[in-house]
């Protein structure tokens, strides 16, 4: 049975972006980028919304740029590698290799999935993720917390949606990112 996980680099006060759609902020420096690229290590699908996959697509093309450090070029293989799933209505095509377009997110065609992958499922972003909690899919969070407050925009996590965790990992980052690994919990 694979994971769904969900990772995500927020704000300290839990915005992946902010008002005006920025997360410049949010760019990882190398310690904290090959610390990401060993947790992606083990995913084999990625679940995105539309608007997460058009800012990820990016590195349907990376490759093609020269002089960039290991950590990227190590990403980019990854990202390449792996499946991914669009979850839209609107998507007319996909821009990127082993990629499907489902029209409409089903719990129980992802519950299929997770029993039958052999490899980590990530979902991203936040309003497909929060489709992915409400629906008690999630198994496990990566939460990379910026040092930063950015004071309103597009939250990491839904309203009304109400979860416990067991904490099963942290660390602290040069830069200040805290890591925050937690499992759901099906207690209480
Ligand atoms: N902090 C960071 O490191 C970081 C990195 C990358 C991106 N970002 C930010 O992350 C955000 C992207 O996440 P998001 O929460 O805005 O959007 P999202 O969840 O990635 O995508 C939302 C879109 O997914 C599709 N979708 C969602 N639920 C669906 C369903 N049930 N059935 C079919 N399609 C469905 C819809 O696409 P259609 O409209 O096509 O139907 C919807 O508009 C942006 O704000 C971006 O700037 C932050």
């Amino acid at each position: 049975m694979a994971r769904l996980i969900y990772s995500v680099i927020e704000s300290l006060d839990g915005y992946v972006a902010d008002e005006s759609g920025n997360f410049d902020w949010a760019a990882p420096d190398e310690e904290v980028h090959r610390f990401v690229n060993d947790l992606e290590r083990g995913v084999g699908t990625y679940l995105y919304g539309r608007r997460m996959y058009e800012t990820m697509v990016y590195w349907e093309t990376a490759h093609e740029l020269v002089g960039e450090p290991d950590v990227i070029q190590d990403y980019t293989r990854l990202w390449q590698a792996a499946e991914k799933i669009v979850y839209s209505k609107t998507l007319e095509a996909a821009r990127s290799a082993r990629t499907r377009i489902e029209r409409d997110f089903e719990p129980e065609s992802v519950r299929r999935m997770k029993a039958a992958a052999g490899r980590d499922i990530s979902v991203g972003g936040p309003h497909l993720a929060a489709q992915a909690l409400r629906a008690g899919l999630v198994d496990e969070l990566h939460l990379l917390v910026a040092p930063v407050v950015i004071g309103g925009g597009n939250k990491s996590l839904p309203d009304g949606v109400r979860i416990k965790l067991d904490l099963i990992d942290q660390r602290a980052f040069r830069s200040g990112v805290v890591h925050l690994h937690y499992r759901t919990t099906t207690r209480g």
